[in-house]
């Protein structure tokens, strides 16, 4: 190619890539509070009838509980006229996220500059499912008797999904299992850093965590959404589900935590409008990352004492179930394990983890993986654990911040690993 050729290409390329870009200009983000659970059933009926306004956290009016939405500009006026004819109580946190997101996304590849894959450092960037699949492939190599790379399945695009084991290498067999999954939603972003800040923990930092491998093998899988997560990166930040097509040509997409078959499709936690942020599929692990996840747990079930799924945002620890206000057999074991995250944390950096059944902490979900790890692949303790906010939006965070948060998380992990390893020795 002539230089020309080559700079018309260039051109080319950074316009296109422009163009994929979405820069979110003019959207907004409200904080909302209600203050009685008739507001709390209102801000439930908005988020059901306006799919448009993107809820990013849980709806709730104990305590002074708020919640954030976004909205693209042309909801803007239509909020704020319903809010002040309802009186009910908003704050907008920013009236244009184009700004953040585009100062985030040259602070990230600024960040990468240096990055000499399959070196990765977990605390100064935020990583493409290709760079911490590069990453993964590498520790093997450094580590041959204590990490075991294996794939698992495709993501729907045919990315390769990857699952790392960590033991300490004495070759003994069996022994029981902790598994560790992030990125089941895309914009989550912290997840997959805090899973591979987990990853290093164990692996450089052997010497300090050696106890928590002496009876138990880690299993961590960073990256289960791969498609949303790639695409979370490369065209829109707050994306949330898969990348499949739906039967509605309009709307592309899954929620893996509601495609899960423990009690899967109850209406009051999970939808069937593929056009919303909690669509559950037509059926039961319809979407290839769920089956990889399925399989995984499957597989590791006879062994498995620990489930702990990385979401983000709001600090909770949530345990089954999300279906049913029943709650589960061993309800108070799991509790003194969430209890023993939540007191480690508040004693390190003063953070607070609310801790509790999904149903009651948070609200009603059904078909998410935490339920199924518990109810179907016999999971001593199944969790999901939201990690804090960041950012305007809550899934946001700036890279410098990526170190307090997985610093003040691993303390939760670490003391919630060392207390069901202490609970059910091998
Ligand atoms: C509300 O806050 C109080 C005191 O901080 C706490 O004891 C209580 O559990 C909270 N209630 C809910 C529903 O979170
Ligand atoms: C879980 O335990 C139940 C009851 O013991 C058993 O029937 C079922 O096969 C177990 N599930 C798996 C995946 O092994
Ligand atoms: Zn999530």
């Amino acid at each position: 190619m002539t230089l020309i050729g080559h700079i018309i290409f260039l051109l080319l390329l950074q316009s296109s890539v422009l163009l994929a870009w979405q820069d979110y200009k003019d959207y907004q983000v409200y904080e909302l509070t209600p203050r009685d659970s008739s507001e709390e059933s209102l801000l439930r009926k908005l988020a059901r009838e306006k799919p448009q306004w993107d809820f990013l956290g849980p709806i709730r009016w104990h305590n002074e509980s708020t919640v954030r939405v976004m909205l693209p500009p042309e909801e803007a006026s239509s909020l704020v006229s319903l809010f002040e004819s309802h009186q009910l109580r908003y704050r907008l946190l920013i009236k244009d996220l184009s700004p953040l997101v585009q100062a985030q996304r040259a602070e990230n590849l600024r960040s990468k500059q240096r990055l000499q894959l399959p070196h990765i450092d977990v605390l100064a960037a935020f990583y493409t499912h290709a760079e911490i699949n590069a990453y993964l492939d590498s520790l093997p190599e450094r580590y041959p008797k204590r990490a075991q790379v294996k794939q698992f399945g495709w993501s729907y695009e045919r990315r390769p999904l990857k699952v790392l084991t960590i033991s300490n290498g004495d070759g003994r067999r069996n022994k029981p299992v902790i598994l560790i999954d992030g990125t089941v939603h895309a914009r989550e972003w912290i997840s997959p850093s805090m899973a591979l800040y987990i990853i290093q923990q164990l692996l450089d930092n052997y010497e300090e965590n050696q106890g928590l491998l002496q009876d138990y093998d880690w299993v961590i899988m960073p990256v289960v959404n791969a498609d949303g997560y790639e695409y979370t990166h490369s065209e829109s930040r707050y994306w949330r589900k898969t990348r499949k097509p739906t039967t509605d040509p309009d709307c592309v997409g899954t929620d893996i935590n509601r495609n899960f078959a423990h009690e899967w499709g109850h209406d009051a936690g999970s939808s069937s409008d593929p056009c919303e942020d909690i669509y559950r599929g037509e059926r039961p692990f319809d979407q290839p990352e769920s089956q990889v996840l399925r399989d995984i747990l499957l597989q590791y079930s006879p062994r498995l004492k620990w489930y702990l799924s990385l979401h983000s945002y709001g600090n909770y620890f949530l345990l089954p179930w999300g279906y049913t206000n029943n709650l589960p057999e061993n309800y108070q074991d799991m509790m003194d394990v969430a209890e023993a995250g939540a007191f480690a944390i508040v004693h390190s950096t003063n953070g607070i983890y609310s801790y509790g059944s999904t149903y009651y902490v948070l609200y009603p979900t059904s078909g998410d993986t935490a339920d199924y790890a518990l109810g179907v692949a016999n999971a001593t303790v199944a969790m999901t654990m939201e990690l804090p906010a960041g950012g305007f939006s809550g899934f946001d965070p700036w890279v410098s911040h990526i170190e307090g948060l997985v610093t003040e998380s691993w303390v939760g992990v670490r003391a919630m690993a060392a207390e069901v390893i202490r609970r059910y020795p091998s």
